[in-house]
């Protein structure tokens, strides 16, 4: 339908695309601005002994859920029922009542599930659902809206791009004195959902520094209004810290992980916006993980490795993260009934089940107060009558404080079946308890509505971790295999440890995606998005996981303020996926050093192949092998399709590396053109070579 809808513009002018485009052009959020003092960072920096200077940059993200923007309206007669995959059920319920001019109550709002959310189903399934409410209206019959992976990409917007500029000062030790630091996010062209003043929790990683200058600004840009994804904010925030450590480190001729542990943060400390660091299991982690890793053994490995391999080099990192969890204000309102005719247990919860397990976590916790198997347990789908004014799932905290309504209504329910249960004998069958109760008038349903008060503190607690992440880098291709990763993550008493193994290991490939493989492109003159499909946009695969993947959850650890004792888990591991990167980087870093370039340089750019071949001093290497690449392509094109009129010509310009030459395929040249036209990097990334927008 969109499709048939021509739109002609006029007074064109060059796109704002970047951060940089922004800034040159002064395109700003007026009022979005952000300063966080603490001490006197300049007076700090002006005196240390080591200043250490730079900018560092993180791109945008797709959601890649499965299922795309979705909803189906029913006009009934009196009012709409709404099926709507979002995770915010409350919000659409709104935003049809508005668009359709129904009040709230005729606006009927359910979930089952919605087929992954990953932040981008919080505020934008709102458009979605809006549209299609008012189809149903006018058309007055069921309307159901799908939309395509292409539009989805293009319009719905995706995780904010960040630029963090930076000026630190540090003693000999490399131990932080003060940080003077700029964060820019690119919000597009309208701000909805700015995610700066929630960076600003995670600037400091897990280490302290005594005097800071904080500022987020908001760049207005002319790309779709970004939006929540996955830890939005804090992996970019998380993300520089880890990286100015990398950088002072590498100005000092530090090892990056005694720095780390150097300046990791200590009991009685505070956090850049004044929260004390409680519960802080932070050091005991990482020399459990140092342990158990074997890091000082495989480091001495790598070293040895990369000292007699030219084109092959390894890399390692260790990074930590502080993930603090706050849900104060946010409300979720539980339903728990039983069935007198069999004793069946029903739950409906504000939350919504997207894959992270939710239901079964709730599932559980509603056996085990009342005594039943899991079987005897249902969840129906989340709606607007049983989870009235609920808000979002997200923040990794819905699945914790379900669970706590659940254990209420249950505990309750318990207490009201109880003076019948002693009656009984103290342990009748449940399904005669049930009916017992029931003849007695006991009511059998309950509702609670969870809404936990602000602490003192400021958050609720911290959830604390580790990653060690091996890599392996083809100098002569930028292919890259992470070897190994160790994960050692605090879950505190996990509700469901298998569950919480498969949030940090989803987080943590979701994040591989982010560094080493997702990429968006945008034509310069347009500002049109080109990488709106599988074709040109990779999510990691079964070929980019770790070869080795071992995830523990740190045990005996106990958390006094989480629900039951334990930790969210769907976002922080997400943090720790910038290891590989950092890997990478220790291996680029050692490729350089063998061609004298041993400076620190940032990596910004640097995770996708494409990327990895432009960096500067190693992409000489690559280059010379993609090209070699094109060579054997174009080679096996002629012999199998027998394109008789097709000329491919080689024209030898650059040397070949000694191991390129050995090959009797490569022999010819580095370059190749098709038809007289250039066929570049056809080998590696034929969605990138065939555009020429792309060689930006
Ligand atoms: N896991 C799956 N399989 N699918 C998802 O969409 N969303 C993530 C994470 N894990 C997501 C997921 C995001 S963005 C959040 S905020 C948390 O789950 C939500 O989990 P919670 O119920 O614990 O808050």
């Amino acid at each position: 339908m969109a499709k048939t809808v021509k739109v002609t513009y006029t007074d064109l002018k060059p796109p704002i695309l970047t951060i940089q485009d922004a800034i040159a052009a002064q395109s700003f959020f007026p009022g979005n601005d952000q300063e966080v003092i603490k001490g006197d960072a300049e007076g700090a920096i002006a005196a240390a002994p080591h200043v250490v200077t730079g900018e560092v940059f993180c791109d945008t993200q797709y959601h890649f859920h499965m299922e795309t923007q979705v909803c189906k309206c029913t006009p009934l007669e009196d009012g709409m029922e709404v099926q709507a995959s979002t995770q915010a059920l409350d919000s659409v319920q709104t935003a049809v009542s508005q668009a359709t001019g129904l009040a709230a109550h005729r606006v009927y709002v359910s979930v089952k599930r919605v087929g992954g959310g990953f932040g981008g189903k919080l505020t934008r399934s709102c458009v979605a659902a809006s549209a299609c409410a008012v189809a149903a209206q006018v058309l007055n019959r069921p309307v159901c809206l799908s939309m395509s992976l292409n539009y989805n990409m293009e319009t719905i917007g995706k995780r904010a791009p960040y630029l963090g500029k930076y000026k630190v000062g540090c003693d000999a030790d490399g131990r932080l004195l003060g940080i003077d630091y700029q964060l820019y996010e690119n919000q597009g062209c309208c701000s909805t959902d700015s995610c700066l003043d929630y960076a600003v929790f995670f600037a400091d990683s897990a280490y302290f520094c005594p005097n800071w200058r904080y500022t987020g600004t908001a760049c207005r840009t002319n790309i779709a209004s970004t939006t929540m994804t996955r830890a939005p904010g804090a992996i970019a925030a998380h993300f520089f810290m880890e990286h100015i450590m990398d950088h002072v480190a590498a100005t000092l001729d530090k090892d990056p992980g005694e720095l780390r542990r150097l300046n990791m943060f200590q009991a009685g400390q505070r956090s850049l916006t004044d929260n004390p660091i409680t519960d802080n299991t932070m050091g005991q982690l990482w020399d459990d993980l140092v342990e158990s890793a074997e890091v000082q053994r495989r480091k001495e490995e790598i070293e040895q490795f990369n000292q007699t391999n030219r084109w092959k080099k390894r890399g390692l990192s260790m990074v930590p993260i502080r993930y603090p969890i706050h849900w104060a204000g946010i409300r979720f309102t539980v339903f728990v009934a039983i069935y007198h005719s069999d004793g069946s247990v029903v739950i409906t919860h504000g939350g919504i089940e997207m894959g992270q397990g939710i239901n079964t976590k709730v599932m559980q916790v509603a056996a085990a107060t009342l005594g039943v198997p899991m079987e005897t347990v249902h969840v129906m789908a989340t709606n607007s009558l049983s989870g009235v004014n609920s808000s979002a799932s997200g923040g990794s905290v819905s699945s914790e404080l379900n669970c706590k309504g659940v254990l209420e209504c249950c505990r309750r329910l318990d207490d009201r079946m109880d003076p019948i249960r002693q009656e009984m004998g103290g342990a009748p069958k449940w399904a005669e308890l049930i009916n017992m109760c029931h003849k007695k008038g006991v009511d059998l349903s309950e509702k609670y509505m969870e809404y936990p008060p602000p602490t003192a503190e400021g958050t609720q607690y911290t959830t604390w971790g580790a990653t060690c992440t091996e890599v392996e880098l083809d100098v002569l291709t930028g292919e890259r295999q992470i070897t190994r990763v160790d994960i050692l993550h605090d879950s505190g008493e996990s509700l469901n440890p298998d569950v919480d193994v498969g949030q940090v290991e989803g987080g943590f490939v979701f994040g591989l995606g982010y560094w080493l493989t997702e990429q968006c492109k945008y034509d310069k003159k347009t500002g049109q998005l080109l990488t709106n499909g599988t074709w040109d946009y990779k999510p990691p695969t079964t070929k980019d996981i770790p070869i080795d993947l071992r995830v523990t959850l740190l045990p005996n650890a106990p958390n006094p303020h989480g629900v039951l004792r334990s930790k969210a888990c769907g976002e922080p591991p997400l943090l720790m996926s910038c290891s590989a990167l950092l890997a990478l980087r220790q291996a680029v870093r050692s490729a350089r050093a063998e061609v004298g370039h041993d400076d620190f340089f940032p990596l910004d750019k640097m995770g996708t192949r494409w990327r990895l071949q432009r960096v500067p001093h190693l992409a000489g290497h690559m280059g010379v092998m993609c090209q070699c690449h094109v060579v054997a392509v174009a080679t096996v094109l002629l012999l199998t399709t027998r394109w008789s009129c097709a000329q491919v010509t080689i024209s030898p310009s650059v040397a070949l590396p000694e191991a390129a030459t050995s090959s009797p395929l490569l022999q010819p040249s580095p370059t190749a053109t098709f038809n007289n036209r250039s066929i570049g990097t056809i080998g590696l990334i034929p969605q990138f070579s065939l555009l020429p927008e792309f060689n930006q």
